[in-house]
């Protein structure tokens, strides 16, 4: 772990350079619109350590899997996030010498993240081997307005000497993907034209012949005179430039403008790209740069109205939870429900394709409290579009019928290459049924049901019906051979949270099919044909409800991660030596698989999940079990123990799992953020205030909240849309008050206490502590 931004409400700040977090910061500053996004690479050459990132959502090259021993079932491919055009760079040359931060002394080095307004800044003097000094200050920005714009602002000033300056704003696509299975690069140029004023650049990939084109176009100033000078155009392979070479004295300001649009196949047809891109790019160079930056501190005004939370008196955990909120939104905005949300957004490469059961556990109910409901419904309705891909996965792997959704996925089709994970981690489908129910029973939409969810509930049960038998001999549906969210131990028997999600399925998808017997005939009657469905499976599902098996130990009174759980040696994570922490980095395999620590929550993310089924000594017992055995090396691990923590009244461990999820990358808790952001686990952050602190749930149509204080914070305060109502909870140690922003009337319990919150108005109650 290691700490060196500055603590700041809104901005995340690095104040010195230094090689060696180069790549943290690369992943920590990026920035995004949802369409696409980019690490933080500097706009001039950098020879240093860094993983040069620009990404196109969607954009992605199924890489030729590569596995040493191969099993039937695995995948062809990988998906991998493509990293493609580099829209940012702009070399500088000085006299001959290239500027680059590796090779010079660099002074009064600032670099700010914004998120109130949207921008990444940075600013430095360097000076060069011969002694010649310049001031550069530059400030980018992807538009959250006009989605496939980008733009920079690039100003450099000579400090001591008279000479040359060569600014070349350039496109290049020669660029690879570091994760690459065989070392190719993926992309093929399809058209290329360097232009005095610009240039535009259009590649498509070598496989499944995505096209993106980018246009770029400048201005450049001296001071505040606009310079009409002729670029020398240069065309290289994959790459375009403008090469502008002045002549300056000390004290001049030379100041670039570089515009880029950037076009893909998905958006756009083929013939249309050069066209579409210089259309956006013109529009954008016409508006300006000033504007193209009101624009986008007013978006970001109206993003942060609707998801902002603010914590007084710790601006520590303040700027960690801003910073959370701000990577989300710029992650996934939902516009395009072909998209979904990669575990590293736009940040990195790692985890290659887009969709992991993090969507449905972590990020739904984000969207379903900060933003329209229709975006947590497209994220439904994704995998909804992939069910017959799930089907023919499940048929793949033996199954007759059923449904599997894949680990890790782009289009529908697994992706993801370790048996113990492909075919054994298959409590994903288990989340994807759960949101259905998070959906319906936040938004209350039960059309959903009929619409899209009946099907995908009906093919999840399915599976599991094939996937548990029954043992004789104990009268029990039992689960072999699974992994469950705790990766450190595979192919075991009976994950306690596997089954409980596999017959809590059963039981939701009765519910809905009695729900649309009841009230939606006809569609019933119809999904009853298209789906083929027999009574003698809905009487197994509710044979297979009251038999399924469940490990426990009675005389602790926990329920178990899986039946040779407790024949391991039982050992406190607080015993491990520091040095041998992160165990997945210091440990080999074996001995972790062996062993009783446990990646993340596992039995509690079930107890989680289920909360309202189970009462606050039984979670309480199995806190009390497997938080001490938990080393937290999932970035989706610390914020369900948040939230548990809270409703056990664990204030001090609640508030050690939230600053540990909220600042994972920011304090590289997990030594690994270089790879990129924790994207989805940022939603976790945010559940540990909203769900943990402000202990908000939906039951019966009504907001629940009970919330409590960590006692590190004056006050703290969070929105939550609901049902077509915007409220602001706000906590301090003594009361809640309940706002409503909007004139639709809210239902909403505090401490077991009903009111109703009209439009425009607020409500108080009196705080109360939380004892177990
Ligand atoms: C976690 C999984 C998660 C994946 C992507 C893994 O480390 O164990 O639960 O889906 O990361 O975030």
């Amino acid at each position: 772990m290691k700490q060196y931004l500055k603590i700041d409400e809104w901005s995340i700040i690095e104040e010195s350079f230094d090689p060696q977090t180069q790549e943290i910061s690369e992943s920590v500053f990026s920035i995004g619109n949802g369409y696409m996004g980019g690490r933080a690479n500097f706009e001039e050459q950098y020879s240093g350590n860094s993983l040069q990132g620009s990404y196109m959502a969607g954009v992605y090259y199924p890489d030729k899997t590569r596995v040493g021993w191969w099993k039937n079932g695995y995948p062809e491919y990988f998906a991998k996030v493509l990293n493609s055009t580099n829209w940012i760079g702009i070399n500088i040359d000085i006299d001959g010498t290239a500027l680059d931060l590796a090779k010079c002394t660099v002074s009064e080095f600032h670099r700010e993240l914004n998120m109130k307004e949207g921008t990444l800044s940075r600013s430095f003097t360097a000076t060069l081997a011969d002694g010649k000094e310049v001031k550069v200050e530059s400030i980018r920005l992807v538009s959250m307005v006009r989605q496939e714009i980008g733009a920079i602002r690039y100003s450099i000033q000579p400090l001591n000497f008279a000479g040359t300056i060569t600014v070349t704003p350039y496109l290049d696509g020669d660029v690879k993907n570091k994760d690459s299975n065989y070392d190719e690069k993926f992309w093929n140029e399809v058209e290329k034209k360097g232009l005095p004023d610009g240039g535009y650049l259009t590649l498509k990939t070598k496989k499944l012949d995505f096209h993106v084109t980018s246009a770029m176009a400048f201005d450049i100033f001296k001071g505040d005179e606009l310079l009409s000078i002729e670029a020398e155009a240069v065309e290289q392979d994959k790459y375009v430039a403008s090469v502008i070479t002045l002549p300056v004295q000390s004290g001049d300001q030379i100041v670039l403008y570089k515009y880029v649009a950037n076009v893909t196949s998905r958006n756009h047809g083929l013939g249309q790209l050069i066209d579409a891109a210089t259309t956006a790019l013109q529009s954008a160079k016409e508006a300006g740069f000033a504007t193209l930056l009101t624009e986008q501190s007013e978006a970001w005004r109206d993003k942060w109205k609707e998801s902002d939370i603010v914590i007084e008196g710790d601006v520590s955990a303040q700027q960690a939870i801003r910073f959370n909120i701000f990577q989300l939104n710029q992650t996934y905005n939902g516009e395009d429900d072909r998209l979904n949300i990669g575990p590293k957004g736009f940040t990195g490469e790692k985890y290659g394709g887009s969709t992991y059961w993090d969507t449905e556990a972590y990020c739904v109910p984000f969207y379903l409290s900060t933003a329209d409901s229709t975006i947590a419904r497209n994220l439904l309705i994704y995998r909804y579009k992939h069910l017959e891909k799930a089907k023919e996965n499940a048929r793949k792997l033996g199954f007759t019928k059923g449904a599997l959704y894949p680990m890790v996925t782009m289009n529908g089709e697994e992706c993801h290459n370790e048996w113990e994970i492909t075919f054994e981690e298959i409590h994903r489908n288990g989340a994807i049924a759960y949101a259905v129910y998070n959906y319906v029973n936040y938004t209350g939409d039960k059309a959903y049901l009929g619409q899209y969810g009946l099907e995908v509930l009906v093919e999840i049960s399915r599976f599991w019906e094939e996937r548990v038998h029954l043992v004789p001999h104990k009268d029990k549906y039992v689960m072999l051979g699974v992994t469950g969210p705790n990766e450190y131990e595979n192919n075991v028997n009976n994950n306690w949270y596997t089954n409980r999600m596999a017959s809590w399925t059963l039981e939701y998808t009765l519910e809905a099919l009695a729900y649309l017997q009841e009230n939606e005939a006809s569609r019933y009657a119809e999904l009853a044909d298209k789906l083929e469905l027999l009574e003698s499976e809905t009487e197994k599902w509710a044979e297979i409800i009251a038999k399924m098996y469940y490990p426990a130990d009675e005389e602790r009174g926990i329920f178990l991660q899986q039946d040779g759980f407790l024949d391991k040696d039982l050992m406190l994570v607080k015993d491990i030596p520091q040095e041998n922490l992160p165990l997945n980095q210091k440990w080999s395999w074996d001995r972790i698989l062996r062993s009783c620590f446990i990646k993340q929550a596992d039995v509690l993310q079930g107890l989680f999940f289920l909360g309202d089924r189970y009462d606050l000594e039984t979670k309480k017992r199995n806190f009390d079990f497997y938080e001490p055995l938990t080393v937290h090396e999932s970035s989706l691990s610390p914020c369900i123990h948040a939230i548990l923590a809270c409703e056990l009244g664990y204030m001090e461990k609640a508030y050690e799992m939230y600053l540990r999820t909220s600042r994972l990358d920011l304090d590289n808790y997990n030594n690994d953020t270089e790879d990129g952001c924790h994207s989805t686990s940022m939603a976790g952050t945010w559940m540990s205030i909203v769900h943990g602190f402000g202990g908000f749930r939906v039951l019966d149509g009504r907001v629940v909240l009970k919330p409590s204080n960590p006692g590190h914070w004056t006050s703290y305060a969070f929105k939550i849309m609901f049902r077509g109502s915007r409220l602001k909870v706000n906590v301090t140690d003594l009361e809640v008050t309940v706002t409503n922003e909007t004139e639709v009337p809210a239902s909403i319990t505090i401490y077991d206490q009903e009111y109703t919150v009209n439009g425009l108005s607020s409500i108080t109650a009196q705080g109360s502590s939380i004892t177990v």
